[in-house]
């Protein structure tokens, strides 16, 4: 009986990897290169998901302010949307984050120079989404007057960020924000809070007490089995790497495995996931459960760390070779991220003695000097992010809900306490990176399904004050 509710959600699982469990229209909407000026305009094409199958016309509309990636994958990986929008007669509208997937405003070109990417900016991606709303509103014509759908902004991660900034910077166009594991004060967080949560991750979810201290020391063994040509020769066989390991490309294979235990942490959901990469379900248990080595010597080390960094490179057991430039920064969109972390949300990261990285401080001067060289842009204001959008400054807000798991690396940059009325903090002690955002599964944690129990309560009060207030009807 077991083997055939594994094997029948194994298939659901690669039918869903494969078609996509969910279904909409796709759209386009032309919209302003630059909402800011009046001496550009351009137009170029913004890409928006629609189902309306759940809609009566009087209904809201769910609104997932599109995050740095493939709208679609936000839309297959948020199934919490999906789920609850048939109960509140919801539009659902998944609008793509300009210079992400389909939504470039110069076409190939668009990163080719300064003068073509600089449109790429949170407040553009704002002004884009409240476009897209009026053009959504004006299309249903549904209710005399001014009167509008109310809108509900729904993001996870940075979307969470655009989501609650939406909502702080055009109250008149969004009703209310559910803002998932949304960062907004990571810009001001110490620098080393994100490792320390991912280390603790790994030292509180697997059983084998050694995981993070060996991850700890394979660092050094890495420096010395890297520096010299014999040593690298060796890695690249052992790890089955794509290209040869040079010593140039030593920085790189720092960075990626980094930032692997960093993505280990964050989708360390509670069942079989492929959102940054096919993963089983709890992957740094996983991962730790098949890191046994014989000796702390070097090379015994990473022999132990290659056959556990299968967990995450190859779980298909189809990779023919283990490519370290396979990082984030060329897949979800990580171009564009890339200028984005550069100019406008940069967060200082760094790890000290207390976490299981290699010791590293935050260095502004060689930051802004590295993202010059690559993007020919000079930083003008490190703190742009936080004069934008106020940081911990949240007096004056309203109608937002940030719900943060804290086994996930970026809740240290969300904002975990109750600010007011209405702006709620959920947590959820036990929880990964936004799962409250995704489908229902049987394996949630309790803590996820009072979250999203909570969400709902809060959002129903907020349409029916609206319904009754300005629309003079009643919402159930
Ligand atoms: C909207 O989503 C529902 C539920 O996933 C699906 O049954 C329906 O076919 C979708 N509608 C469109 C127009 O794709
Ligand atoms: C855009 O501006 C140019 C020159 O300023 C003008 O010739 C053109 O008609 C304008 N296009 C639109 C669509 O307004
Ligand atoms: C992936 O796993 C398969 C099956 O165990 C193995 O044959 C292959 O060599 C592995 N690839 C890498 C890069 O380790
Ligand atoms: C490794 O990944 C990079 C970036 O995705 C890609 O361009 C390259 O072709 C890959 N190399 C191999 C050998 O698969
Ligand atoms: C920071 O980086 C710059 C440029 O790479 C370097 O000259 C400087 O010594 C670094 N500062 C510290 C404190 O490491
Ligand atoms: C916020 O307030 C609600 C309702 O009083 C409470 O259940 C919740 O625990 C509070 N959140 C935090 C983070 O204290």
């Amino acid at each position: 009986m077991k083997c055939i509710i594994l094997l029948t959600e194994f298939l659901l699982f690669c039918v869903n990897f494969i078609l996509g469990e969910y279904f909409y229209d796709v759209n386009y909407v032309d919209v302003p290169v630059d909402h800011f000026s009046f001496t550009n305009n351009a137009t170029f094409k913004l890409r928006y998901l629609w189902n309306d199958s759940f809609w009566n016309n009087d209904g809201p509309i769910f609104f997932y302010t599109g995050n740095e990636g493939d709208i679609n994958t936000f839309a297959q990986n948020s199934g919490f949307i999906w789920e609850i929008a048939p109960s509140f007669k919801a539009l659902i509208v998944f609008a793509e984050h300009r210079y992400y997937g389909k939504s470039l405003p110069f076409g190939k070109k668009s990163f080719s120079d300064p003068k073509y990417v600089g449109y790429l900016h949170s407040s553009q991606a704002l002004a884009d989404f409240v476009y897209v709303i009026d053009h959504i509103q004006s299309l249903n014509q549904h209710f005399s007057g001014d009167s509008k759908n109310p809108v509900i902004a729904f993001g996870g991660s940075y979307g969470g960020m655009l989501s609650s900034w939406l909502r702080m910077k055009y109250p008149a166009s969004v009703l209310g924000a559910v803002a998932s594991s949304a960062p907004i004060l990571q810009f001001q967080t110490p620098c080393d809070v994100f490792n320390r949560i991912v280390t603790s991750v790994f030292q509180i979810s697997s059983e084998n007490s050694d995981c993070a201290d060996i991850i700890k020391k394979s660092w050094r063994a890495l420096r010395e089995v890297t520096g010299n040509a014999e040593g690298r020769e060796w890695l690249t066989k052992t790890w089955k790497l794509c290209d040869s390991l040079k010593n140039e490309n030593v920085a790189v294979l720092f960075d990626w495995l980094q930032e692997i235990y960093g993505n280990l942490a964050m989708v360390n959901y509670p069942y079989p996931t492929s959102f940054l990469s096919k993963l089983p379900a709890n992957p740094v248990k996983t991962f730790c459960s098949k890191l046994s080595i014989t000796s702390f010597k070097p090379k015994p080390l990473l022999e132990g760390l290659g056959k556990a960094l299968n967990v995450y490179t190859n779980y298909t057991k189809d990779a023919k070779c283990t490519n370290t430039s396979e990082t984030s920064s060329t897949s979800i969109g990580g171009l564009a991220w890339d200028f984005q972390a550069c100019t406008e949300m940069i967060m200082p990261m760094c790890s000290t003695k207390r976490d299981m990285f290699e010791e590293q401080a935050w260095n502004y001067t060689k930051f802004s000097h590295d993202c010059y060289t690559r993007w020919n842009v000079q930083i003008t204001q490190p703190n742009l992010a936080i004069i934008e959008y106020g940081g911990k400054n949240l007096g004056a807000e309203s109608n937002i809900i940030f719900t943060n798991g804290l086994m996930d690396p970026w809740s240290g940059g969300g904002v975990l306490h109750n600010v007011s009325d209405s702006v709620h903090a959920i947590l959820m002690p036990d929880t990964a990176h936004h799962l409250d955002l995704r489908a229902y599964n049987r394996n949630d944690p309790t803590s996820v399904l009072h979250a999203r129990y909570y969400i709902q309560v809060i959002i129903r009060k907020w349409l029916q004050s609206y319904y009754r207030e300005f629309l003079n009807t009643y919402y159930e």
